[in-house]
């Protein structure tokens, strides 16, 4: 990879992305949940973090039995979340403070709320008929394949009105829409004109991977890998996931975006690091950004780290735009992984990777999950196929602001408890200039700064005694970056000259760095100048 590779420079690759799931976020009318008037008196807090852009996950009208992942009017804010107004009036208040917003797409499915599949569903000759993906029984009379649902069961349902299956990838009440019906294609597109018309600044495609179904419904094979895992992973997904024809879907899709300037479209995508690359496309672009969680799923080890960000930068084409992400709505909270001290040294790794990283509400100030008693699960999904440490709403929790009892996110009950006892908080960090939310500001604050951070080549180092250790280049400039992934001293050998810039305990003076070799403590990063030419007074 070289520096030149980088020489476009759209807004979304220098913005750091901030995920809220609005409904954890702030409370503004103690209903216990998050919503849009209270997002907007926290853009305050945004600003000061250096955040360039949030996603919101999915605020429109939904029976809500999956975090709103169930649409039943898209065109449309949920009334617990406020109104289109109120939606408009936090798209300039954002703008205003150059922030700028991309809202979740939910393209495979809606809720069987939805008025296109009360009409599809009631009759097999309704105007919306071919809308959904309906098939006949098989003719044991059973469900027309084996496909299972992700949330466990098989992925057909019957109804009574059409005598016929539809298929649901996830929960019953969700249908999955039929994206080879040019109707639907078309359906979504004016969706996505509606939002972007408004002046939203790109969308995440949820589910990305399954647009496209095999059209024969040929049955999925065993998993070989079954053992242990819950039963949705019974099967290998190879004629639901993942089709060929799906990358059309996401090229249409795109196709839309792109007859707006300057908007952003990045997906979900299920699957391994070696399919990530299919995923930006080569003739016909794709995604700008296919989600990558190759942070979030290695091992927390200087060796298996160095193996993953090599894996995942071999596996995308030559001109495509890094992305990480660090949490997210569906992922186990990584400081519950990682621990407290070396949540320092993955902020110091995301911003100083060569892409756009993502983190997501609470990863600032080291949230760990939140323990949930199995009375208040709202997770459909554990609900479904408990007992297999799945529940998602350990990271749903609402945010924590302060040290009161409800974290200052609501003044009433809030849909999901938060943690009792001493948790982090953003108040108690905005105070002491040396906590991890500090930490973060800084780290935003040396990418916006340093070109060479944003748009410089990497340089792989080898990574040796548990130090994590690359090179950041343009032109003249080149930074050093070592990341100790232990919590015990390391020395981490190098022939050259350099200054310290930043290390992740904010406490190091900008001093020349010894030839030879640096002294990191436990749970140190330090990036460093290194510019043999220009030494002392770094080319920026
Ligand atoms: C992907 C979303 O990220 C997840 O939260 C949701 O459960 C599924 N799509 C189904 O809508």
């Amino acid at each position: 990879m070289t520096a030149e590779r980088y020489c476009e420079h759209p807004w979304w690759k220098s913005a750091a992305i901030y995920e809220i799931a609005l409904i954890s976020f702030q409370d503004s009318n103690g209903d216990g949940k998050g919503d849009l008037a209270g997002l907007i008196s926290r853009i305050d807090y945004l600003k000061w973090l250096g955040i360039g852009a949030v996603w919101l996950t999915p605020i429109y009208k939904s029976p809500f039995r999956d975090l709103g992942y169930d649409i039943s009017d898209y065109c449309s804010i949920d009334p617990a979340f406020g109104s289109l107004d109120e939606f408009d009036r936090l798209l300039e208040a954002l703008h205003a403070e150059g922030i700028r917003l991309i809202l979740d797409l939910v393209p495979n499915h809606t809720a069987i709320d939805h008025a296109w599949f009360v009409e599809s569903s009631s009759s097999p000759n309704s105007a919306k008929a071919d809308w959904y993906i309906w098939a006949d029984a098989a003719e044991s009379g059973g469900p027309p394949s084996n496909w299972l649902s992700r949330f466990g069961g098989s992925g057909w349902e019957w109804c009574e009105a059409r005598r016929q299956y539809y298929y649901h990838s996830f929960l019953v009440e969700q249908p999955d829409l039929n994206w080879r019906n040019p109707e639907v294609q078309k359906a979504m597109a004016d969706v996505m004109r509606f939002w972007l018309d408004r002046g939203v600044d790109g969308f995440r495609v949820d589910a990305s991977a399954v647009l496209i179904k095999d059209e024969l419904l040929r049955d999925n094979p065993p998993n070989p890998q079954a053992k242990g895992k819950p039963p949705p992973q019974r099967q290998t997904p190879v004629f639901t996931d993942d089709r060929k024809e799906t990358m059309n879907c996401i090229e249409f899709i795109r196709e839309v975006i792109d007859s707006y300037p300057d908007r952003l479209l990045c997906g979900e995508v299920q699957g391994k690091t070696d399919r990530i690359g299919h995923f930006y496309g080569d003739g016909r672009p794709r995604l700008h950004l296919p989600l990558n969680f190759a942070l979030l799923d290695a091992q927390w080890q200087a060796l298996s780290l160095q193996a993953a960000i090599d894996a995942y930068l071999n596996a995308i084409p030559d001109k495509a735009w890094p992305v990480w992400l660090i949490g997210g709505h569906d992922k186990q909270r990584i400081a519950s992984k990682i621990g407290t001290a070396q949540m320092r040294v993955l902020a110091m790794l995301l911003m100083t990777l060569p892409g756009t990283p993502f983190l997501y509400m609470g990863d600032e100030i080291g949230r760990k999950r939140v323990p949930i008693a199995p009375d208040r699960v709202r997770d459909p999904f554990e609900r479904l196929v408990p007992g297999y440490g799945l529940c998602r709403d350990p990271e749903r929790a609402p945010m924590r602001w302060d040290d009161s009892e409800s974290g200052g996110f609501t003044t009433g009950g809030p849909w999901l408890p938060l943690e009792r006892g001493e948790a982090p908080n953003v108040a108690e960090q905005q105070r002491d200039d040396r906590s991890l939310l500090a930490l973060f500001r800084a780290l935003i604050g040396l990418r916006r700064e340093h070109a060479c951070l944003r748009e410089g080549g990497y340089a792989p180092l080898r990574s040796r005694d548990d130090v994590l250790a690359f090179k950041r280049v343009a032109g003249a400039t080149e930074m050093l970056v070592a990341l100790n992934t232990t919590s015990e001293p390391r020395k981490w050998h190098w022939r050259g000259r350099g200054r310290v810039l930043m290390s992740t305990h904010l406490d190091r003076p900008r001093e020349p760095l010894p030839d030879a070799a640096i002294l990191l403590r436990g749970n140190e990063g330090v990036i460093a100048f290194i510019s043999d030419d220009n030494f002392g007074t770094p080319n920026l």
